[in-house]
């Protein structure tokens, strides 16, 4: 319940326009900036940097270009441009050819038929050279279109992008067969958005529980799954099931945000198991950041402390 109104306190706050341009005065001024916390700086240079670091302890990574619910079609071409910008200089960087986007920054909430060209654009970029691409899952509102333009492109021949079901939605577990049946690669999370009962789960047993149905389901049927999360909870019941089944470590993934449990990381990399570490960068970094902080309400200690000891230096 807790977890619920900080969702919703922090969702409101990011979409203060004052809020905004205060964090990014302060923000990623310089490298002990609070918001080098969750995401690893503006630039491309800044990510490549951060991937390849991670890169070196053994981990794997996807880049997010930070950016979402844009409003003219201008901007979703910008985004999509950056994007392709993006794939060149991973490809040129050598690191891993793994990227995520938003259906809403290529443009879904003007047009979808943009939104879809601008997608195919990516993704044909994509295939070109051998990238795979997920699609982040955004607020339910975008849920059911998100998996039909998913879907339009698979049953267009391509085979490079994944999707993202979120636990907190009731209609994930169908959507989980629909995505097996497929075999298309599946990211499971738990939600990050404060969601309305009719549609969503409100309480974390259920959320929780609909997550270990959903990952089961996922690992014997799914293809190549991501099971993304930092909940030890999940984690292990993720580890047992696949013991307990036979799955090989190959098998499956775990995923995990920049910044959050970099313990964990490494303890399920020593494990032998693989981990994703999620790259968010951009200059469109404030409500990616809002929605960590709405996890995780402690962290905002963190931020005024770093903010007190910015105005002091
Ligand atoms: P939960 O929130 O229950 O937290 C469990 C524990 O994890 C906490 O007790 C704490 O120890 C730690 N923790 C969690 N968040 C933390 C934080 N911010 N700082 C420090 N510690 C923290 N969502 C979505 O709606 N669409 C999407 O496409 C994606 N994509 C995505 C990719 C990847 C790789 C990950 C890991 C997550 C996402 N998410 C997402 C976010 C996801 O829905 C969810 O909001 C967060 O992962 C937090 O939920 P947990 O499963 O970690 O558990």
């Amino acid at each position: 319940m807790i977890g619920a109104v900080s969702k919703a306190f922090f969702q409101t706050l990011a979409g203060s326009q004052k809020l905004k341009r205060l964090a990014s005065r302060y923000g990623m001024r310089h490298e002990r900036s609070f918001a080098h916390r969750f995401i690893a700086g503006e630039s491309i240079e800044d990510a490549v940097a951060a991937a390849r670091r991670i890169q070196s302890s053994g981990l794997l990574v996807t880049l997010d270009y930070l950016g979402e619910s844009v409003t003219t079609i201008a901007e979703a071409d910008a985004a999509t441009r950056e994007y392709l910008g993006l794939l060149e200089r991973i490809a040129a960087a050598g690191i891993e050819r793994n990227v995520s986007l938003k259906l809403t920054q290529l443009g879904l909430t003007i047009d979808r038929a943009t939104c879809v060209d601008n997608l195919r654009r990516v993704l044909d970029a994509g295939v070109a050279q051998q990238f795979f691409v997920r699609i982040d899952m955004e607020n339910s509102p975008f849920a059911a279109v998100t998996l039909d333009v998913f879907e339009t492109m698979w049953q267009q021949g391509y085979r490079n992008a994944g999707i993202v079901l979120q636990s907190c939605l009731r209609r994930s577990e169908a959507d989980a067969g629909r995505m097996n049946a497929l075999g298309a690669r599946v990211r499971l999370v738990k939600g990050a958005y404060k969601e309305p009962k009719a549609v969503a789960y409100q309480s974390k047993v259920d959320v929780d529980a609909a997550f270990v149905r959903i990952m089961r389901r996922l690992l014997l049927e799914g293809e190549y799954p991501a099971i993304a999360t930092h909940d030890p909870a999940m984690i292990d019941e993720t580890r047992a099931f696949a013991h307990e089944q036979g799955i090989g470590h190959d098998r499956y993934e775990f995923q995990m945000l920049y910044g959050v449990r970099r313990d964990l990381q490494g303890l399920l990399t020593r494990e032998g198991r693989r981990v994703r570490v999620y790259v968010p960068f951009g200059r469109e970094w404030f409500p990616y950041f809002m929605r960590r902080l709405g996890e995780r309400p402690a962290n905002v200690g963190f931020v005024i402390r770093a903010v007190l000891r910015d105005r002091q230096e």
